[in-house]
């Protein structure tokens, strides 16, 4: 049987503008803009990275900090667009990559779990069937009708968390956020991505805990300073990042 691609990356290269110099303010950023003295550095945040990534697998990224792992979800998720190369999807995709993406902070979490829905392209009738579970998930009780605004990170991680993956889309990306949830809450998403992984999601997670990825994912990657430097079965990748990576 062939095995469905659900996520395919071609030569993606991403490149950054970043300014040379140090600019203090705002006014003098506008002045030296219109002086035409401000000089931009290209800068390469990916290079050159091509992954495949079929039905059912479950996929770490790792690398050290500014080494990628964000861009390349961003454009996977489709909220970039690569310099060079492409990235297509083939399904019904939840991101998680930034937190606070898809939420407004002056709305309360009820609101937002509607919000979040719209603009994942549910209807009205789908979320009025599936905010109980969320809120239940998310164990917000009562801050559900508080503003984002004065949630801590945790706690607007656990509504995320919970939003995102009621929908049991076919493609799960999770950057990081998990890494602000306390113990338990992890321990809950990480039975939640199980779940998922049975119904065969295909999940693509970034995280700094090494153990986090070898618990949750098959197949890794690792990438550092924008090169694609190992894809391979998870352990192997694993070791071999955290033995040569300086
Ligand atoms: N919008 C942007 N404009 C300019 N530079 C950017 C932008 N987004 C990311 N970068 C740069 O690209 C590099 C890669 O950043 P990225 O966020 O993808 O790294 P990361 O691997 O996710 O790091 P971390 O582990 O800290 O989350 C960094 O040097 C970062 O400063
Ligand atoms: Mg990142």
């Amino acid at each position: 049987m062939d095995k469905d691609l659900m996520v395919s990356v071609k030569n993606v290269s991403m490149e950054f503008n970043m300014s040379t110099e140090k600019v203090d303010s705002l006014k003098e950023y506008t002045m030296r803009l219109l002086k035409g003295q401000l000089f931009f550095e290209s800068f390469w945040a990916l290079k050159d990275i091509s992954v495949d990534v079929y039905r059912g697998e479950t996929l770490g990224i790792v690398g050290n900090n500014g080494s990628g792992k964000s861009t390349l979800l961003k454009i996977i998720a489709g909220v970039m667009k690569p310099t060079k190369g492409s990235s297509e999807i083939y399904g019904s995709l939840s991101p998680m990559i930034e937190l606070g993406a898809g939420f407004d902070p002056d709305l309360t979490g009820r609101e937002n779990i509607f919000l979040n829905g719209a603009i994942l392209g549910h209807s009205k009738a789908f979320m009025d069937s599936v905010y109980d579970e969320i809120v239940d998930f998310s164990e917000l009780g009562p801050f559900i009708d508080t503003p984002l605004k004065n949630y801590s990170s945790g706690m607007q991680a656990r509504l995320a968390f919970a939003t995102s993956t009621v929908v049991k889309p076919e493609i799960l990306i999770v950057d990081e956020v998990l890494g602000v949830g306390d113990f338990h809450f992890q321990e809950k998403c990480e039975r939640r991505i199980h779940e998922l992984m049975d119904n065969n999601t295909t999940v693509i997670f970034v995280s700094h805990s090494i153990e986090q990825v070898q618990r949750i994912c098959r197949r890794a990657i690792w990438i550092n300073k924008g090169v694609l430097m190992m894809d391979g079965p998870v352990n192997e990748v694993c070791e071999t990042y955290l033995r040569e990576s300086s």
